[in-house]
């Protein structure tokens, strides 16, 4: 009912005002945006709405199950259908045996540009096999997108010497061949609005307060340079080693009442980089992982987090001693400006 939005409904319904014959489909990542845009649309047009989630094996741990389960408990009537991606993901970022020739520029993709258009590419692909598979007709078909303003902002307007900072995989990535009309309701609002009409649709506090997670995931916290070290892919190894020790701190900082103080925490896995390290009588050659924490209202400017010493040795500790193949773990103290807050 219009009462539940005031007087901005009549905005709200038009912008999520599809038409009687068509059918959305969305893609739902499980953060705040695209589960505020799911709710939203879900009460628009109930069953009409057709909403996915892709596993691209670059996600955090659990994340498909549990994303599932919170948003069919919270968002009556919904079903969200997950599609297993990952092994396109890692075939086409992954140098394994065997691949070098037959993908040619694709195979063990570092740099971050390639890396992130091929990521939206592979999404695209994704969403086409999703809504073939759901056997709606394409032309009546339209694609719900979580995009928000600073992601506008970010990947279009922002003129610098190489006039885009980022291309987020979600702005200006879909390819001519993909047919269908997308709706952006969410493109006007920056992150503390949207968490507003969360709260207004009744998602849970663990789906509205959730750190966001970037769309390609742990593909742009896995770091590499362009062309010069062979062993710097992204592969499910390195998935699993990164998603295990972000796990762990997140854990941590949850339990410690830190996660709500900050606007996004995350670890980054530098595999390039090993260093020199002792357990037990051994001396250990392995990777550094990086623990990034910010404040920032709008993510548009970030502060890095002043996080207590002793949290930071607890996870410390934690990440060496329960996560094979990192023996240093390196606080990031970098603001946004300059730094960025992701890492690629
Ligand atoms: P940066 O690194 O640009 O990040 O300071 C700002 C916010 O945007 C998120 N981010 C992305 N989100 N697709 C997304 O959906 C992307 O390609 C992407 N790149 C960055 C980032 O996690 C942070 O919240």
């Amino acid at each position: 009912s219009g009462d539940e939005f005031g007087a901005d409904f009549l905005f709200w319904q038009r912008v999520v005002d599809v038409g009687v014959d068509k059918y959305v489909v969305g893609a739902v990542s499980g953060g705040v945006d695209s589960s505020v845009a799911a709710a939203l649309v879900h009460k628009a047009i109930g069953d009409r709405f057709r909403p996915f989630m892709v596993d691209t094996g670059l996600l955090r741990k659990d994340e498909a199950k549990i994303v599932k389960e919170r948003l069919e408990k919270h968002i009556p009537g919904m079903k969200l259908k997950v599609l297993d991606a990952s092994g396109d993901f890692y075939k086409e970022l992954v140098r394994g045996p065997g691949l070098e020739g037959l993908h040619g520029l694709h195979a063990g993709v570092e740099e971050p540009e390639k890396k992130r258009k091929i990521i939206g590419r592979l999404f695209v692909e994704a969403f086409e096999k999703a809504v073939s598979e759901m056997g709606l007709p394409h032309e009546r078909c339209l694609l719900l997108q979580g995009t928000l303003y600073p992601d506008v902002i970010e990947s279009t307007s922002y003129k610098g010497p190489s006039s885009v900072i980022k291309t987020h995989h979600n702005v200006g990535g879909l390819p001519d061949r993909m047919k269908m009309e997308v709706i952006e309701p969410l493109r006007l609002l920056f992150k503390d609005e949207v968490r507003a009409l969360g709260n207004e649709l009744g998602l849970p506090v663990t789906s509205v307060m959730r750190h966001p997670f970037p769309g390609p995931g742990l593909g742009i916290r896995i770091i590499g340079e362009v062309d010069s070290h062979p062993c710097s892919e992204v592969t499910k190894e390195s998935a699993d080693t990164l998603s295990l020790a972000d796990d762990i701190y997140i854990e941590e900082l949850r339990k410690n009442g830190h996660y709500d103080k900050i606007g996004q925490a995350f670890a980054v896995l530098l595999p390039t980089v090993r260093s020199v390290g002792v357990m037990g009588d051994h001396r250990t050659y392995e990777n550094v992982c990086v623990l990034r924490a910010v404040t920032t209202t709008d993510f548009m400017t970030a502060d890095w987090y002043d996080m207590p010493h002793d949290v930071l040795a607890r996870i410390s500790n934690r990440i060496i001693n329960e996560v094979k193949g990192i023996n240093r773990v390196c606080y990031d103290v970098s603001s946004k400006p300059p730094a960025t807050i992701e890492w690629e």
